[in-house]
């Protein structure tokens, strides 16, 4: 079964900042309007991934990576950013 995205709950800019890493032990990217929760990741340890900082969108940065989206697909989405 999918997940309508408008059943996902909605954060903030501010709220995702919140899940850097840093502040709290979660840590999320959002990527094309989705948050993703990559704390179970090694290469996302303290919200650090190559240069770039999870509690932030990061739908730009991907072209920079050496790789596509498809890195997201064993991550749960745990919500929407608006
Ligand atoms: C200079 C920029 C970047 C470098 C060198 C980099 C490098 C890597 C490498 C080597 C991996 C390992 C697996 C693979 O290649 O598929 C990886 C995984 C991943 N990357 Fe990046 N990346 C970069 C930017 C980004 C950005 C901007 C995002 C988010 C939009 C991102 C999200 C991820 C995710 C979610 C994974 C999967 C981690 C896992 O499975 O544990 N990366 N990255």
């Amino acid at each position: 079964m999918t997940i309508d995205r408008k059943d996902l709950p909605e954060y903030s800019k501010a709220q995702l900042a919140l899940r850097n890493g840093q502040d709290k032990p979660a840590i999320w990217v959002a990527y094309l309007g989705l948050i993703y929760d990559v704390s179970k990741s090694r290469l996302w340890k303290n919200g650090m991934h190559y240069e770039h900082w999870a509690g932030q969108d990061l739908t730009h940065e991907l072209a920079d990576a050496p790789h596509s989206q498809s890195v997201f697909q064993r991550f749960d989405v745990v919500g929407r950013l608006v």
